[in-house]
């Protein structure tokens, strides 16, 4: 399917989907949002698919949300129409998703990146939530994400001066989970990608659930949670094929049931 903001591929059981306005370094438009939705909707009806990979371009992932666009907007409009909400669909996607970030994840370009499941960096990726500099705050999960990501010390510090951290910062700080040379930056996120496809989509599913409820409930239930879960595996075809692979020293060859 044919796209304005953004370029949406296969490659095997990986979807690759690259954010494409370059004139406004990835500025998060509500096309972009609208078409970010339609891909990934396809992308989890394709059964082939394990794992998906946004990136945007070397200069910058995602500018942040489309200043332009939300200048002139009113407090009542956005209000009733909950505005922003939308990209929960986004946040809520149960395929795994790696951020592969270069040049400038800011504003909502960040947000989006944290609501991906792990962020690999290109060494010239540059984090920032410079909202606080227009008159506003993040939007899109900014002041929530990333504090999770990062504890309150370092999230205070961006949100209120606005700053950017490098590649290095976020990296040390927990936000992003590699870094690598600008040039080996796909091919590092395709690799992890390929590797989380390969594997047993109910487990792989189930495991992504698991973490995310860590930031959602208290240790006893997270607990409670992730033992139902591992219980309910072994319901699947792809847990005896799988441990029967091992014994037998082969590689397993899962049918994701
Ligand atoms: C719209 C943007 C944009 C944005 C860049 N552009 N960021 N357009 N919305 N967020 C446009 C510029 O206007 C310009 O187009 C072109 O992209 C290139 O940008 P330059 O500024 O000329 O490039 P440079 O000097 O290299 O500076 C790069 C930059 C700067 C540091 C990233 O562009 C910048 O500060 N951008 C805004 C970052 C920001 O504040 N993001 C948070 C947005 S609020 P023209 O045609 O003018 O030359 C937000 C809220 C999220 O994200 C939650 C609510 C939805």
């Amino acid at each position: 399917m044919a796209y304005e903001t953004l370029i949406a591929e296969t490659r095997g059981n990986v979807a690759l989907v690259t954010l494409n306005r370059p004139q406004a370094l990835n500025a998060l438009n509500s096309t972009v949002l609208k078409e970010l939705k339609a891909a990934y909707a396809a992308f989890h009806a394709d059964e082939a698919i394990g794992a998906i990979v946004i990136t945007g371009s070397e200069r910058a992932f995602a500018a942040g949300a489309d200043i332009k666009e939300m200048q002139s907007l009113q407090f009542a409009d956005i209000y009733k129409s909950d505005f922003i909400s939308g990209w929960d669909d986004i946040a809520k996607a149960r395929k795994p998703v790696i951020a592969a970030v270069s040049g400038f994840a800011l504003g909502g370009g960040c947000e989006l990146a944290m609501m991906c499941d792990f962020i690999i960096a290109s060494e010239t990726a540059k984090f920032g939530q410079p909202e606080i500099t227009l008159g506003v705050i993040p939007g899109m999960g900014g002041s929530q994400r990333l504090t999770r990501a990062v504890g309150k010390a370092k999230a205070m510090d961006l949100v209120l001066t606005g700053r950017m951290m490098d590649a290095a910062e976020a990296e040390r700080s927990g936000l992003v989970s590699r870094v690598v040379a600008p040039e080996r930056l796909l091919d590092e996120a395709l690799a992890a990608a390929e590797k989380i496809a390969s594997l047993s989509q109910p487990s792989v599913m189930m495991a992504k659930e698991a973490v995310n409820r860590a930031f959602e409930t208290t240790l006893e239930e997270g607990l409670r949670f992730e033992r139902r879960l591992f219980h309910s595996l072994f319901a699947t075809d792809d847990q005896k094929e799988g441990m029967a692979a091992f014994v037998e020293k082969r590689k397993p060859a899962f049918n994701h049931r």
